[in-house]
């Protein structure tokens, strides 16, 4: 197995009188191209996790490496390149530009990577070809997240990273939002990490990670994932 994700011995204190570890020394091996699940109740590090592993954070002791890069010496600028250019980001709460159209919400970052030929085939990719004029006011909540999806495909990340992207949406946005996720793994090759609160999700991962009070506590394999829209809500 090559590995895309290594984390060794990572992880995240805060505090120093008083110290909270919001991850503990985490040791892991993920490659390339799975979808994997975290699970874990809320304050259990999820979020801290994927900072890390994003380049949004730095671990206070260990290693966490991406495609064979150590993330933890980089400076400032270069941890700042390797998330412009390596990673996609999807959030809860979509987090699009209010004053820019869906168009250019993934125009935006597309040019950050490249140029925008390939912005119409994303938005038509996560069924939104019809409404890239719209702003994100005008769309359901559901569209938001799809093009937020876009968006973060739009720089070709080779690990994509999302927090909570169904918790705003009712299922059956939910279900599709999941579905692109999946295929953004299964057809484009790419890492990618669902944090989510709903067990169910578990079923369509190659992988779960279960986290609990800031440690894992399971890592379990899948060798028969579900599609996305057979996973029961
Ligand atoms: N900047 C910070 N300063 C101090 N403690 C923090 C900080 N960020 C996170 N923590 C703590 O670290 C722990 C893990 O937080 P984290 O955000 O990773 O949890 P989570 O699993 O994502 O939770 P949720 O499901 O509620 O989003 C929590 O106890 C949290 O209070
Ligand atoms: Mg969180």
């Amino acid at each position: 197995m090559i590995a895309h994700l290594e984390l060794e011995g990572a992880e995240k204190v805060y505090g120093t009188a008083v110290r909270t570890y919001a991850l503990k020394a985490t040791t892991l091996t993920i490659p390339r191209g799975e979808l994997v699940v975290i699970l874990g109740p809320s304050g259990s590090g999820k979020t801290t996790l994927l900072n890390l592993v994003g380049g949004l954070d730095r671990p206070s002791a260990g290693r966490v490496a991406v495609g064979g890069q150590d993330l933890q010496g980089l400076s400032d600028d270069a941890l700042c390149a390797y998330r412009r250019e390596k990673v996609g980001f999807v959030f809860q709460f979509f987090n699009l530009i209010p004053s820019l159209t869906a168009w250019e919400n993934v125009a935006f970052a597309a040019e950050l990577t490249g140029g925008t030929e390939g912005v119409d085939g994303l938005l038509g990719a996560v069924g939104l070809g019809d409404l890239g004029d719209r702003f994100p006011s005008e769309l359901s909540g559901g569209q938001q997240q799809r093009v937020a999806i876009a968006r973060a495909l739009a720089k070709r990340p080779e690990l994509l990273l999302c927090d909570e992207p169904t918790g705003a949406l009712d299922e059956e946005s939910g279900r599709q939002v999941l579905g692109l996720l999946e295929s953004a793994a299964r057809d484009g090759g790419r890492t990618v990490l669902v944090v989510t609160h709903n067990p169910t999700f578990a079923a369509m991962a190659d992988r779960v990670i279960r986290l609990r009070d800031g440690g894992v506590v399971g890592v379990e394999r899948n060798d028969a994932p579900q599609a996305a829209h057979a996973v029961a809500w």
